[in-house]
């Protein structure tokens, strides 16, 4: 019998899932590995497989990209069916995509138990398709995990039982420390050695589906990259924007790249001087990892990475990001240090945790229940 059902869809999915399973697994609890297909390229969902040990999913769904609401439709219509034939005790869910809040509802509806992983993050920023997807998997989920303890307060100020929440730690760290000595070399990936450099990631919609904001970004970009060569992977949504726009000149003398593994991401990140981004992992890698970062956004659900870590919050202003810049090349930037629980033991400790957790729930095939009848 499968007691949990694990879904992932999307890249950065990947590397808060692998250690979850590898850690479920240790303990016992039989689970499965349901993947959505959000991300489908070789590039953002293949490789972070392969190179960190993810089993095979055991389901694959297969959606693709679609609007948000075709996207989360599909998954939730895909995964109903999946649902009713794996009958688990609980599904677990990580993060905050559109896969996440879609295979919750679905559970939820079905009187399944519902597992959040990184629970309680909230950028106070609701034009971000995440935070929404944040507040509603955490309204509906029954035990929700936190990576550091402001997020108890987050969701206490929305109703959530704090009997329901632990704090663990960060399972996205987990796999950064089980994977920095396999980290491949800045130099190796980058074809060349460069003494120092900048690494950049753009695809926050708010910075890339605007032409003017994007545009303005590449610019500033341009300018740094005449101080401190600019590394760029270059995500799908990124590239398609640049090219519509006609931007594809703005990258002209960047090292602009096709999306990174795993392994090269973290020895980019790892060796870099600098780090620009407006990913949400990543503020936290770099945290991890000692390096400063800059955020080139207005607001963060992460504020553990600017108390205790490396990041800034500079947001898409260029004059911002000049100054921000400056001050880290002369050596001003934030030294900071790793916070609690982000110790490499996150997934134990919920494995931990289910292992208790999993004979207490009654009801667990409430399916038949929840089904609408007529
Ligand atoms: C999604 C997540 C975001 C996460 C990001 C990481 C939501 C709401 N957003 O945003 O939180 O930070 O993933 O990458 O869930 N595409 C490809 N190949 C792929 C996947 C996507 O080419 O494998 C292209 C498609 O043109 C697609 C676009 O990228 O339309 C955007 O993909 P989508 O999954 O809709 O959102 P992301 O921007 O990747």
């Amino acid at each position: 019998m499968t007691q949990v059902l694990c879904v992932a869809g999307a890249r950065p999915n990947f590397m808060k899932i692998a250690p979850v399973m590898a850690a479920l697994a240790e303990t016992g609890i039989a689970a499965q590995l349901l993947h959505t297909g959000q991300h489908y390229d070789a590039a953002m969902s293949d490789s972070f497989f392969a190179d960190l040990g993810i089993p095979p999913p055991d389901h694959h769904l297969e959606v693709g990209s679609g609007s948000h609401a075709v996207q989360t439709a599909e998954v939730m219509k895909r995964f109903e069916p999946v649902l009713e034939s794996v009958q688990p005790q609980a599904v677990l869910v990580v993060g905050d995509v559109n896969s996440t809040i879609a295979c919750a509802l679905v559970a939820a509806k079905r009187g399944v138990r519902v597992i959040h992983v990184e629970a309680g993050l909230r950028s106070y920023d609701r034009s971000m398709p995440e935070e929404i997807n944040r507040v509603l998997t955490d309204q509906i989920s029954d035990l929700l995990f936190t990576t550091e303890k402001s997020a108890l307060a987050n969701l206490q100020r929305e109703g959530i039982d704090p009997a329901r929440v632990e704090f663990v730690g960060n399972v996205m760290i987990d796999t950064l420390h089980r994977n920095l000595e396999r980290a491949v070399p800045a130099e190796r990936t980058l074809g060349t050695a460069l003494p120092q450099y900048a690494v950049l990631t753009l695809h926050r919609p708010s910075n890339v589906d605007h032409r003017e904001t994007l545009g303005a970004l590449l610019d500033v970009v341009g300018e740094i990259n005449r101080r401190l060569p600019v590394v760029m992977p270059l995500h799908p949504r990124t590239r398609g924007n640049i090219e519509k726009f006609g931007f594809t000149a703005k990258l002209d003398g960047l090292h602009v790249l096709p999306p990174v593994g795993y392994l090269e991401m973290l020895g980019l990140m790892r060796d870099a001087r600098l780090v620009l981004t407006d990913s949400g992992g990543i503020q936290e890698e770099t945290t991890a990892l000692g390096v400063p970062c800059l955020t080139l956004r207005d607001n963060t659900e992460r504020p553990i990475t600017l108390s205790e870590g490396t990041n800034t919050l500079v947001g898409p202003d260029p004059a911002a990001i000049r100054a921000a810049f400056e001050e880290v090349m002369a050596g001003s930037g934030k030294a900071g240090r790793i916070p609690e629980y982000w110790d490499g033991r996150a997934a134990m400790r919920i494995a931990h945790t289910l292992k208790g957790w999993l004979p207490m729930q009654k009801g667990t095939h409430a399916l038949s229940a929840a089904r609408v009848v007529g």
